[in-house]
């Protein structure tokens, strides 16, 4: 099935575990159809390149589609509308490898994956190169650049952004919808929705709960050593000094 981009189309871009299920979420809420029916999020935000390598027929969706992606800007259709969600990847990293261990079978201690995460050698590639990249179409009009840590302290103002740049002029009982329907608390309660493990498991009769973790920031403090947050840091730096390359 040949995927046909629309104007309208709104991807939630990312690196993984930087907050992007709580953006399908909100936006699904905010500008999208805003119910509370689907049995997981990806049925009505879908996951762009797992969609497309499966086979699914994206054209079927109404206006405006929402997807989720990990993707380079590069690999991207260029119509559309794009909102960046960038994390401390301090923390992105700390998520990142209790997400490995929990469901991916991975075994390594923290500072092996701290090495792996440094070099890039986890899925998505380098945090550092992705940043910078998509950095690179910040000014975009088409784009619009989100910080995980300012949804976390006061959610109201970013959803009016995330409002604005769709042109949508949302009410008021919206507003207070999606601010209740995307807290920590209520994600976490129905955790199954938004993480396919988690519901499985729970068929099972079996608790997990491993995907909507902790929502915190600065958590990489109490496990980052000071010598690693001097390498994180001099990564940063490096990689904006070189652009990207
Ligand atoms: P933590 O592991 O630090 O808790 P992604 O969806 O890109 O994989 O990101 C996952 C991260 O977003 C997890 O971070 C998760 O807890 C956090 N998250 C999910 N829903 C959230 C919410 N409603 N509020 C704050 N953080 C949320």
């Amino acid at each position: 099935m040949t995927f046909v981009p629309r104007p309208d189309d709104i991807y939630i871009v990312s690196y993984p575990r930087s907050g992007t299920t709580w953006l399908q979420m909100i936006l699904y809420q905010l500008v999208g159809n805003g119910d509370f029916d689907f049995t997981h999020i990806s049925e009505v935000v879908p996951f762009f390149e797992r969609s497309l390598r499966a086979g699914h027929n994206l054209n079927c969706l109404n206006s405006p589609r929402l997807f989720k992606t990990h993707y380079p800007y590069a690999r991207l259709p260029k119509q559309g509308r794009y909102i960046y969600v960038q994390r401390d990847g301090r923390d992105v990293l700390l998520s990142y490898f209790c997400f490995y261990r929990s469901h991916l079978g991975y075994v390594g201690s923290f500072d092996q994956f701290f090495e792996r995460f440094l070099r890039g050698q986890v899925g998505y590639g380098s945090w550092f190169n992705h940043v910078a990249r998509w950095r690179q179409h910040a000014a975009h009009t088409n784009c619009l650049w989100l910080c995980y840590e300012d949804l976390v302290q006061d959610l109201r103002p970013c959803l009016s952004k995330i409002a604005d740049f769709c042109g949508q002029s949302i009410p008021a009982q919206r507003y207070a919808t999606t601010i209740e329907r995307c807290s920590f608390e209520f994600m976490k309660e129905h955790e199954d929705r938004f993480d396919h493990t988690t519901a499985v498991l729970r068929e099972l009769g079996l608790s997990y709960g491993k995907f909507i973790r902790k929502g915190q920031v600065g958590t990489w403090r109490d496990q980052l050593t000071a010598e690693q947050n001097a390498r994180f840091q001099n990564n940063v730096r490096f990689t904006s000094e070189l652009g990207a390359s």
